[in-house]
């Protein structure tokens, strides 16, 4: 066969905090004799990762003001129940040990001038516990401590191989659920590779670009879920998405910055242009649930509102010591805070749902583990609690390195049929060609249909309609193996995870966290029973069964 054929004793999919930390574990503790391929469809830095703002939960023995049982009450009470008890005690019980143990790769989280932790306060949080980098730059200062790691660090970096521009497109797995390794695409060669080890990791992060408007960067197109999907492995709680209340929106512009929701934390109210501050009837005010807040300000642009965040009650000298990037980026667009208010909007954000796991990653593939975004480990059940992702990616690939530290991790080449039918589709030369296809249109009306149909309010009615508007796509663009470009391939993976999306959100017939019927209001689960939407394929033969 023309193409490559590699192997390892480890294959990482996506260089954010999860892809990152976890090769860095590996090749620190485990025995990794075939070394670890660390590959990523764009730059090493380019991830969600690198843009969170708010910060990281860290339960610290020296914040007296908290406890785990606090942070476990918070993250079910967020969540709505729906999050598992075991795993939400867990991942709280091990922040301690997963933010020194970021402090030691080099990570150095904002301080006072006693040099004491700084801890800063989020959306449904009962006391001030998260920490943060720069102000309101703590994914970049993790990451950036991360990859001068992975790339100067001398007992680490000779283990870790890494495949920049570069992405996952299958998954190689056997006739028996074992998986074996995948194909890679190099996008600027369009070179296919086969790769093959004894675990695969998934750290491909989440969905957001599947939305119209979106928080995420554009290499969140759903790929690992994608991947996940066609070779059946279980599927949980798609239909939990996150909209954050407060992105930048302007006008004549589809993109949106995140204005932190830990500017409300230090003290900004929401506004409408009459001057209401809307949140102030609800309990917890500005700082309740990111799903009830959101749903708010969607409730005051329907009628008509603009919607802003007042910084004022902040001091100007401390937000632009506290938010230096939020600042600038708003003067930038002529937004001066000292004198003008932020307008804000919601946008797709974070995905609860994702690959069923365990706490360390392992999925219902063998050999196959998820981590990060991609996962679903039910820490959020229905809404996430801010700061609890950054958290949850760093504990789960800790957890992951301590599984696969007790295997045996030689390389082997095991190849049935199966795998060797995958294989063949990608060797022959010819890459199929989709010239007909306006790519960038197709996406772009994924992303309409998304936000119009299955966005904050969602109606039996409008996820079917949306569903046959995704279908319809399909069908032009027959959801193609092969494909002949990044961007086809992000589209065939966007159609893929918005069919999931709206299948869970049609199955679950009631309104809980961020999931909300117009045609359901109530909630029926009891709280504190995970019912939730797990899809498997029982026949494989058969792919509707799970995307359609
Ligand atoms: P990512 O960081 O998204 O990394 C995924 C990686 O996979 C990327 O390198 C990508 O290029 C690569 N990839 C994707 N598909 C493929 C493929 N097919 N082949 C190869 N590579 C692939 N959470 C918090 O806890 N605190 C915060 O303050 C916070 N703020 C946020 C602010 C913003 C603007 C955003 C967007 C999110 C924020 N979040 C925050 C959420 C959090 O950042 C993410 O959930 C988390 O960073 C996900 O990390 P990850 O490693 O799972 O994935
Ligand atoms: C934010 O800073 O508002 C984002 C925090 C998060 O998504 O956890």
């Amino acid at each position: 066969m023309p193409m490559k054929h590699s192997t390892y004793s480890v294959i990482i999919v996506g260089s954010g905090i999860a892809g990152l930390y976890a090769a860095i574990k590996l090749a620190q503790t485990a025995k990794v004799p075939d070394g670890i391929l660390l590959l990523t469809k764009s730059t090493l830095s380019e991830c969600n990762s690198r843009y969170a703002q708010g910060g990281i939960v860290g339960v610290l023995d020296e914040n007296k003001q908290d406890s785990i049982s606090l942070h476990i009450a918070d993250t079910i009470k967020a969540g709505c129940g729906l999050s598992d008890f075991n795993v939400v005690k867990f991942i709280s019980e091990n922040s301690q040990h997963a933010i020194k143990d970021l402090m030691a790769c080099g990570v150095n989280f904002d301080r006072n001038e006693h040099n004491q932790l700084n801890f800063t306060l989020e959306g449904a949080h009962s006391v001030r516990r998260i920490l943060h980098v720069g102000g309101d730059a703590t994914g970049y200062g993790i990451e950036k401590a991360l990859v001068e790691k992975i790339k100067n660090d001398k007992s680490i970096a000779p283990n870790i191989t890494i495949y920049e521009q570069t992405l996952a497109v299958e998954l190689l797995v056997d006739a028996n659920d074992n998986c074996r390794g995948l194909i890679s695409f190099n996008s600027a060669t369009k070179e296919y590779e086969a790769l093959y080890a004894p675990v695969t990791v998934l750290a491909t992060g989440g969905t957001g670009q599947v939305y119209k408007y979106t928080t995420n960067p554009s290499v969140t197109t759903g790929d690992g879920l994608a991947l996940g999907i066609k070779a059946h492995a279980d599927i949980k709680d798609m239909e939990f998405i996150q909209f954050h209340p407060t992105a930048l929106s302007l006008e004549n512009s589809d993109s949106r910055f995140l204005i932190s929701e830990s500017v409300r934390g230090e003290g900004a109210k929401l506004i409408n242009q009459n001057g209401e501050y809307f949140m102030q009837n609800h309990p917890q005010k500005d700082l309740a649930p990111r799903d009830v807040v959101a749903r708010e300000i969607y409730s005051q642009l329907s009628k008509g509102n603009k919607v802003f965040l007042d910084a004022s009650f902040i001091g100007i000298d401390k937000f632009k010591r506290r938010f230096p990037n939020i600042y600038k980026t708003c003067l930038e667009n002529n937004i001066d805070i000292t004198k003008d208010y932020i307008p804000v909007a919601p946008a797709a954000h974070y995905c609860m749902g994702g690959l069923k796991t365990e706490v360390n990653g392992k999925t219902s593939i063998n050999n196959l583990y998820a981590i990060g975004e991609t996962a679903c480990t039910s820490l959020h059940g229905a809404n996430r609690l801010a700061s609890n992702s950054l958290l949850e990616c760093v504990v789960c690939a800790y957890e992951l390195v301590n599984t696969l530290s007790k295997q045996n991790l030689h390389s082997s080449k095991i190849i049935d049929e199966t795998v060797l039918n995958t294989i063949k589709k990608y060797a022959d030369s010819e890459n199929e060609s989709s010239e007909d296809f306006d790519i960038k249109a197709l996406k772009d009306k994924v992303k309409n249909i998304m936000w119009n149909n299955v966005g904050i309010i969602r109606t039996e009615s409008s996820l079917l309609t949306a569903l046959s508007e995704i279908n319809k796509i399909d069908e032009i663009f027959v959801s193609k193996d092969k494909c002949a470009s990044l961007d086809e391939y992000e589209l065939r993976n966007m159609l893929l995870v918005a069919k999931c999306i709206i299948n869970a959100a049609l199955s679950r017939k009631e309104s809980i966290g961020a999931h909300y019927r117009a045609d359901f209001q109530t909630t029926n689960t009891p709280l504190g029973e995970h019912a939730c939407t797990v899809e498997k394929s029982e026949d494989k033969a058969d792919d509707s069964k799970i995307i359609a």
